[in-house]
């Protein structure tokens, strides 16, 4: 359903990647997920997808058809909810959705319920400026599905909310799935990405590293893995081992031999320990 292909972005012109060579598809109906930490590129993808930022380099395909050819009618279609929420500070919650409703020319949702359904009912008729930040982010996130798009952007959908919250909006999402809608999705949280995706792909330094199911990844890497920081004084550095492979039993087995070793957790395989299996670094 939607194709992304070979697509690069460089922001200066100075030829610093900050998307270096990016290509995915997503099926119609899955949720698609980024896992990659600060500065990876989640953001600007999502951007380039939505025609927020101008493509540079590479395809990006809705249906075969490129974003370019998608018309102004490209924006009821799709739901776009931001890192940082973009709501006006001066307008209440209620006003602001009223407003942004105003700019779709398709039905939207009244906002009423939708502000009841992630409970900010109360404080509908608050100014935002008065919000904390996880209303306002909870606003933004209820503004993207005002108009019932058919393709979900979420960048960074759950980060600062407290778990009752949290817990809620990923209920949203997952009723929005249900429904057949298409979810992109940036995050830095491996829980998150493990519990919503249904494939996700690690990206870092604006390169996609490897992309699966969460549960085929760590099918793959093993159920056990050693998480060791080796090197002395400050100068470590930190690796994950999974056990099961042999390449990675035998490097595990020559570091307890030498005396470099300062710490060793034993851990259940989580997308991040694999996350640092394969870029060698974490993800915040
Ligand atoms: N407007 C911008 N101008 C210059 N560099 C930018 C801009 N926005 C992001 N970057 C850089 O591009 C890289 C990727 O950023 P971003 O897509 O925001 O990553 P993520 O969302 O994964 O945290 C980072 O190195 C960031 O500093
Ligand atoms: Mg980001």
């Amino acid at each position: 359903m939607i194709k992304v292909e070979n697509l690069f972005h460089d922001y200066e012109g100075k030829k610093h990647y900050a998307v270096n060579d990016v290509s995915f598809n997503i099926e119609k109906g899955e949720i698609f997920g980024f896992l990659g930490p600060n500065g990876a590129g989640k953001s600007t993808v999502q951007n380039i997808m939505t025609g927020i930022l101008k493509k540079q380099q590479g395809k990006v395909l809705y249906n075969n058809k490129p974003i370019e050819k998608m018309g102004k009618s490209f924006n009821n279609r799709i739901g776009v909810s931001f890192e940082q929420p973009n709501i006006y500070l001066k307008l209440t919650g209620y006003e602001n959705l009223k407003y942004f409703g105003g700019l779709f020319n398709v039905r939207t949702e009244d906002p009423m319920k939708l502000l009841e359904k992630v409970g900010l009912k109360d404080e509908a008729n608050k100014r935002t400026a008065n919000y904390s930040k996880g209303m306002k982010q909870r606003l933004g996130f209820i503004r993207s599905i005002m108009n019932n798009p058919e393709i979900l952007f979420l960048d960074e959908p759950l980060a600062g909310l407290d778990p009752n919250t949290a817990s809620g909006i990923k209920e949203i999402i997952k009723e929005m799935k249900k429904k057949g809608v298409t979810i992109f999705l940036t995050t830095h949280n491996m829980f998150v990405a493990d519990e919503l995706c249904d494939r996700v792909a690690f990206i870092n330094e604006g390169k996609i590293i490897t992309e699966d199911n969460p549960r085929n990844l760590k099918l793959k890497y093993g159920k056990q893995s050693v998480k060791i920081e080796t090197g002395k004084g400050d100068d470590f550095k930190t690796e994950v081992l999974f056990l099961e492979n042999e390449e990675d039993k035998e490097k595990f087995d020559r570091i307890m031999k030498e005396k470099h070793l300062q710490t060793i957790h034993s851990q259940e395989a989580t997308l991040e320990q694999i996350f640092i299996k394969l870029t060698g670094r974490g993800l915040v």
